[in-house]
């Protein structure tokens, strides 16, 4: 098998406005917003940790740095904490060691594509991995580490997909099938929210990505695509046919937290999953269906 070179960085776009979670979104970033006790961004991060990725950088924007706070030592809560003799185990996941964490400024949210671009100096010539922290994917193993996988088989280009109703397609990216191995299926075309009827298949991209480096210097001249905004999804697509590209099919649970009700279904699965907390929610949940 031939080298690849390993996933080693994770880009995170968290330059967006969160306008669907107004108004709790206006000073709180929504990566912040916690499902049960994790903020959103942690999940991601963890995901990525166990798939190998040493580098963390975020995106991000005005009113974001609650999101870098996050990830970094807590000096005066641990000492408090250590002071009345309370564990604190419970923040080693959000300690980021200073050079595994890197941040970079999107000045103005001219979109997900252009989010990446802001990052090129620090991803450099190497692969990386992205991370839509609002797509929530819980799996075992966790979706990157299973396109970490994919990747050391077939190396290039990888995305996540997902099968939605036909109906839903128009809001997301959408992939026009190739040949399909197993959980792997060659992407042949790309097209951002198109119309249903128009749309090549019902295979969404779902959050997660790897891509070649040289994706930045297509996004370089990246003309502005759906909703007026540089799409990530329309640059991938000029490099179809230049580099290989897959798309893996996810073994597990996706949940668009973006969404008020993907917010609700992503809380209540979870807590349906926890030991701590399982039997009582299901009690409260019976009782609130039988209303
Ligand atoms: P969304 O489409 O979910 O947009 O972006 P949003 O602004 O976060 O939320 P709404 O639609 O207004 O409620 C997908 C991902 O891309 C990032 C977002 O932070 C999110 O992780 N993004 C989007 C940027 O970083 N910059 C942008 O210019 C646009």
């Amino acid at each position: 098998m031939t080298m690849r070179k390993p996933i080693r960085k994770a880009v995170f776009p968290v330059a967006g406005l969160g306008t669907r979670f107004l108004p709790a979104t206006k000073s709180i970033p929504k990566e912040m917003l916690p499902i049960i006790d994790r903020p959103l961004i942690q999940y991601a991060v963890d995901e990525a940790r166990e798939a190998g990725i040493e580098q963390m950088i975020f995106v991000t924007g005005r009113g974001k740095t609650a999101i870098i706070d996050h990830f970094d030592v807590a000096f005066e809560l641990e000492a408090t904490m250590r002071d009345r003799a309370k564990a604190l185990e419970i923040l080693e996941p959000t300690r980021l060691a200073p050079g595994n964490l890197v941040a970079v400024r999107q000045q103005v949210p001219l979109g997900l594509g252009h989010a990446i671009w802001c990052a090129r100096a620090i991803v450099g010539d190497e692969p990386f991995a992205i991370f839509l922290p609002d797509e929530l994917m819980i799996g075992e193993p966790g979706c990157m580490k299973q396109m970490v996988d994919a990747y050391n088989r077939v190396g290039g280009n990888l995305i996540s997909v997902l099968e939605v109703p036909h109906e839903e397609v128009s809001s997301y990216g959408v992939i026009a099938p190739g040949k399909r191995d197993g959980d792997l299926t060659e992407v042949k075309g790309l097209v951002e929210k198109p119309k249903a009827d128009e749309a090549p298949s019902n295979l969404i991209i779902s959050g997660r990505y790897i891509l070649q480096p040289e994706v930045m210097q297509v996004l370089e001249t990246q003309s502005k695509g759906a909703g007026g905004e540089i799409q990530l999804t329309d640059a991938m697509a000029r490099m179809l046919g230049q580099q290989p590209f897959h798309a893996v099919t996810f073994a597990g649970k996706r949940y668009d937290c973006g969404s008020k009700t993907g917010f609700v279904e992503a809380t209540l699965a979870l807590a349906l999953a926890r030991e701590d907390m399982a039997d009582d929610v299901r009690a409260m949940a019976t009782r609130l269906l039988a209303q």
